[in-house]
């Protein structure tokens, strides 16, 4: 393969790179006959006729056609649920999981996903699903891409490599990398590792974008020139190769003679991009109270509704708290919007245990969570200096649509059956007599 670790920055440009020069065509997309005997592929990301603004397309040119592959066979893949699932089992308790366990046995990226939860509808693109991915073996001679939604990537221990059609990134804890909806890819283990776990959002709905600023103006929050997009890197395989593709919440096995990791060169907006959450641009108040969580999302997938987000992609960054007289850790809340937390690394200010790297925890439409009790008497009687919070990258999948958790996760032996428990020993300090 051509080996290009390297970049192009920023957030769905209109790239153009490629791997041998000459390549790329130039002033058309499909000429008669293409560089090198190359084949033109183009892959839709939006509806032709999607405004400018939101149309994703990519040109690729390619050793051979994607349609160069085997029929597709059904795959068994009990773990992996898509929305609505088969017996729907949302209920408004909150719930909280110990970190998915790294397997023993043998395991790839794709054999290692379990679903935790599911929303909306992937028939009618909306929603998403939750997953997550536990593995210590590299995908070799296989492949694989999903109809279903595009893949939001949230590794939390390990490096990853992902080798995709349009050329490689590596990914590991406090960073983040989305693979478009139909996008071939493969994922290894990076130099010296030997197992990855992390967080999945297997987005139905809109492509992710960059939130809107409003009165926040031109900068902040995450700036577009920290997204990095690869620059195109090609394989030229013959073998036995797997493409495993999930479509309509099934997974299907194709066989090639070559890799598909094939695309000499390719230009387009409508491509796999990488993010360090470190490169964040964190706004808080600098004087009381608190602004609502929405000040802290990285990406989000729109719905039908203004303001309603499909999915949010939300991180609790290292940052400064120097609010005066205000409670500081989360306030306790009910929302219309549901609620899927992680910890990528360090400690998440409203609890004071139980929630660890790894780990996660569900709270649904209109349940209400909050600081524990521990926290609660700390946060109340605290003196309030600035604080550096500086051990602490925590993140939220918040959707419109309430999460179905599936009985896999409900059922697993790395639940915290006691969650509730949490909030016991939030007692009454009324007293009419002390205003
Ligand atoms: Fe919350």
């Amino acid at each position: 393969m051509t080996t290009a670790l390297d970049y192009q920055p920023g957030f769905r440009n209109h790239f153009a790179t490629e791997a041998l020069a000459g390549a790329l065509p130039e002033g058309q997309n499909s000429p008669q006959r293409c560089a090198y005997g190359l084949y033109a592929e183009q892959l839709t990301g939006s509806a032709f006729t999607s405004p400018r603004h939101q149309n994703l397309r990519s040109w690729l040119y390619r050793i051979r056609p994607s349609v160069a592959q085997s029929a597709y066979r059904r795959l068994p893949h009990d773990a992996v649920v898509t929305a609505p699932p088969a017996r729907p089992a949302a209920d408004p308790n909150q719930m909280r999981w110990d970190p998915l366990p790294v397997p023993e046995a043998p395991t790839d990226f794709v054999d290692g996903l379990v679903t935790i939860a599911v929303n909306g509808d992937a028939g009618t693109q909306a929603g998403c699903g939750v997953h997550l991915f536990a593995c210590n073996r590299d995908m070799t001679e296989r492949f694989f891409y999903d109809a279903d939604g595009e893949l939001l990537i949230v590794p939390q221990l390990g490096t990853l490599r992902l080798r995709t059609e349009f050329g490689e990134l590596e990914v590991t804890g406090g960073e983040i990398a989305v693979i478009p909806r139909g996008v071939k890819f493969q994922v290894r283990l990076a130099e010296g590792r030997d197992a990855a776990r992390g967080y999945i959002c297997e987005n139905y709905g809109s492509p992710l974008e960059l939130p809107g600023l409003g009165p926040i103006g031109a900068n902040g929050l995450a700036n577009p020139r920290d997204f990095l997009t690869p620059v195109a890197a090609y394989e030229d395989l013959k073998g036995d190769f797997e493409l495993v593709a999930k479509f309509s919440g099934a997974f299907w096995s194709a066989r090639l003679d070559h890799s598909p990791l094939d695309v000499v060169a390719w230009h387009g907006n409508y491509a796999p991009y990488k993010y360090d959450l470190a490169r964040f641009n964190t706004i808080n108040t600098v004087s009381f109270d608190h602004p609502d969580p929405s000040i802290f999302t990285v990406l989000t997938s729109a719905s039908d509704t203004p303001g309603m987000a499909n999915v949010d992609f939300v991180i609790f960054p290292p940052r400064w708290m120097v609010a005066e007289d205000t409670f500081r850790p989360p306030y306790f809340h009910r929302n219309l919007m549901s609620e899927f937390m992680g910890l990528i690394h360090g400690e998440y200010d409203a609890k004071a245990e139980g929630f660890v790297p790894g780990g996660a925890s569900l709270h649904n439409c209109m349940s209400p969570h909050g600081p524990d009790a521990e926290t609660f008497e700390k946060a109340s009687n605290a003196e309030l200096t600035p604080q550096y919070q500086g051990n602490t990258l925590a993140f939220m999948f918040e959707s419109r649509y309430v999460f179905q958790p599936t009985e896999a996760a409900l059922n697993a032996d790395f639940r915290q059956r006691d969650y509730v428990d949490v909030w016991a020993g939030l007692d009454s300090h009324f007293d009419p007599a002390s205003p």
